[in-house]
């Protein structure tokens, strides 16, 4: 039997069931599950989760495929190329996980910088003797840099959020250096300038990571260049791990040359560099960035839409 739409999850809301029975059927399997093998051959539509990475091959055996849904903004774990080549529509989620995710961010600033975690389980230990004036210090925020990479919806929003504290924003993308990045989102008249990587970096005392993985990002935060910031500096990546060499983060903070790092995201998640357990003044989150309810559910609704669109 055709399976017009094979997901590996139900996604929130009732987006997917409305869309299941607009074009039954809709088979719910888990990924690479013998039920999802079985059914893969007769999908026309497949829906996976940012954690479920496609292959050339996964193509080769769905011929019917018209589209592939991502239930994620990012798409670095398709096969983009080949499937513009067989013409099979990818549909993602962009724009709704915007605040979300730069509010994650924030999240992480705050609690790096803050030192929330330590703090919290300080208390949890029994252990806190009271108040004392050189307590889990940490850096002020306000009169800082703030370099942002990536000048899209996300990192525009995080650098409304880093203005609102009393940072000075600043962007590197993809678009190469020169001009300003109006990041207002027609609210108020912001601009920020955009900078060559290395300028950016000599100049951040917060480094936060809002570009996508693609060749151009990946390692693009290698050894050398994370040398480049400022004694003291803290990274926030929400993006996707990758972009940023671990290990000579990890060696920079037990160093003491970073001030700190907060992490959303991993390269090879959900496995984890053990050294990031033991690492001094890191916050490490289960990538949260999209995790509200009114976000996930905008999501499956944005999801379904143009996956409706491409079935016709
Ligand atoms: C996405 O949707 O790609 C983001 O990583 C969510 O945090």
């Amino acid at each position: 039997m055709s399976i017009r739409i094979l997901s590996t999850s139900p996604l929130v809301g009732p987006a997917l069931a409305e869309l299941g029975a607009r074009f039954p059927e809709l088979r719910l399997a888990p990924f690479r599950s013998p039920e999802w093998n079985a059914a893969l051959p007769g999908a026309e539509a497949l829906v996976v989760m940012l954690s479920e990475p496609l292959t050339e091959a996964d193509l080769d055996a769905a011929p019917k495929l018209k589209a592939i849904g991502t239930y994620s903004v990012g798409v670095n774990h398709l096969p983009l190329k080949a499937c513009q080549a067989r013409g099979i529509a990818v549909v993602n989620t962009p724009g709704v996980l915007t605040d979300a995710t730069a509010d994650i961010a924030l999240a992480l600033l705050m609690a790096v910088t803050r030192r929330v975690a330590e703090g919290e389980a300080l208390v949890r230990s029994g252990q806190w003797r009271g108040w004392a004036p050189d307590q889990l210090l940490g850096p002020a925020l306000a009169g800082k840099v703030c370099g942002i990479l990536g000048s899209g919806p996300i990192g525009q929003a995080f650098a409304r959020r880093a203005w609102a504290l009393g940072m000075a924003p600043i962007f590197w993308d993809r678009e190469g250096h020169g001009g300003h990045v109006d990041f207002g989102a027609g609210q108020a008249a912001l601009a920020a300038p955009r900078l060559p990587l290395p300028e950016l970096l000599s100049r951040s005392a917060v480094l936060s990571l809002h570009c996508p993985l693609t060749d151009q990002t990946r390692g693009m935060l290698d050894r050398a260049a994370l040398a480049q910031l400022p004694q003291g500096a803290v990274i926030i990546n929400t993006a996707r791990g990758g972009i940023m060499d671990e290990n000579a983060a990890i060696d920079l903070l037990e160093s003491g040359r970073l001030g700190g790092v907060g992490l959303d995201v991993y390269e090879g998640e959900p496995r984890l560099n053990e050294r990031w357990l033991t690492a001094p003044r890191a916050v490490l989150l289960p990538h949260l960035g999209s995790a509200t309810v009114e976000t996930r559910e905008a999501m499956a609704r944005l999801l379904c839409d143009g996956l409706a669109s491409a079935l016709g």
